[in-house]
């Protein structure tokens, strides 16, 4: 064989292995299994409904069940204390937390059953395989696992259910609004994107499009926290959340078979904003060991002993 034939041929060989890599890479990314049944594991740890802060049977309001993903890292405890010091002043509200993770931290337990609020306390880690995609889904085992506790509920709940993140903030008038909806209501998001706000575009008092720096080929294009949906819609269907990064609250929305018309448009005709995608800065956890031993018969020891408990340092 001559030197050029096997020259082209190592070439094509190279190009040939490229195309390979290029065709494992793209099939990858492309298509995870989007939509499956209900492979996340959930660990009921504590509800705290049927104990001493039963609701009060009494109230004639609808129960808005609240719905806040959370996972371990150095802000959790802060987010969680900031965000559940705000539900403790709403009324007939239950707080469902539930932690991406195998089992039930207790440092989120003491919080709970410290703060006095009606609580469900759930665990469930996010399967394995999402973890390692491009996009991540977030919160998405997390909710998904508050929808199965709902629907496993005897007798069924009634009320509202709203997906608020741990890392958001909200206008308590905006909680009591949406206790009302019927069906799903929505409201702007403050804090998202390159506008600083995800909102329906309402005319006449109805919703005829949305707002919102990231469209694409979304149908409802809205922020996890820019909707709530009324309970009868959860357990007549048994819509999931995809675990589809992006596309969880469009998704979720479209299974529940919703039309424009139906969608009730809150925060004055979506024109104030009261809920915010606020973002706490990530921190890494320091290691205070060194600390700890170079101040002797300090309160130091146990300082950094208390915030390894609350995940903000490792010793
Ligand atoms: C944004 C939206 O606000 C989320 O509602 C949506 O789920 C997410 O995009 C998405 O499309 O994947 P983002 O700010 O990017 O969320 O994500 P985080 O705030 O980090 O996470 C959303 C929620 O899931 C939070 O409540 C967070 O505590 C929780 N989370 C996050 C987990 O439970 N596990 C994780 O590994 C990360
Ligand atoms: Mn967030």
């Amino acid at each position: 064989m001559s030197y050029l034939k096997i020259s082209v041929m190592k070439y094509l060989l190279a190009l040939l292995c490229i195309i390979g890599i290029l065709a494992m890479v793209l099939t990858k990314s492309k298509s995870p299994p989007y939509e499956p049944g209900h492979i996340e594991k959930t660990v009921k740890c504590k509800s705290d409904l049927m104990e001493r802060r039963q609701l009060p049977t009494a109230d004639p309001r609808p129960v808005l069940y609240v719905v806040t993903p959370t996972y371990r890292r150095v802000e959790q405890v802060p987010e969680l204390t900031r965000l559940g010091q705000t539900l403790l002043t709403v009324p007939h509200l239950v707080w469902m937390v539930v932690e991406d993770a195998d089992a039930c931290s207790p440092h989120v337990a003491a919080l709970l059953d410290r703060l006095g609020i009606p609580y469900v306390h759930l665990a469930s880690a996010m399967p394995a395989q999402y973890r390692s995609e491009r996009y991540v889904p977030r919160g998405v085992s997390n909710r998904r696992a508050a929808m199965s506790w709902l629907r496993d509920q005897s007798p069924q709940p009634t009320g509202v259910m709203y997906f608020l993140d741990d890392d958001n903030t909200i206008d308590i008038r905006l909680l009591e609004q949406m206790r009302h909806t019927k069906k799903v209501s929505m409201f702007p998001v403050g804090l998202v994107a390159d506008y600083l706000v995800s909102s329906p575009i309402v005319q006449e008092g109805r919703v005829t499009g949305w707002f919102d720096g990231w469209i694409v080929d979304r149908q409802f294009p809205v922020d996890m926290a820019g909707f709530a949906v009324n309970l009868s819609l959860v357990m007549a269907s048994d819509a999931l959340m995809p675990y589809h990064a992006g596309y969880e609250e469009d998704k979720l929305l479209r299974a529940f078979g919703i039309t424009m018309d139906e969608i009730e448009p809150l925060a004055n005709q979506c024109t104030e904003v009261l809920v915010w995608h606020t973002k706490t800065k990530k921190n890494q956890p320091p290691s205070l060991r060194r600390e700890v031993a170079s101040h002797p018969n300090s309160n130091i020891a146990a300082l950094a002993e208390n915030m390894e408990r609350i995940a903000m340092a490792t010793t």
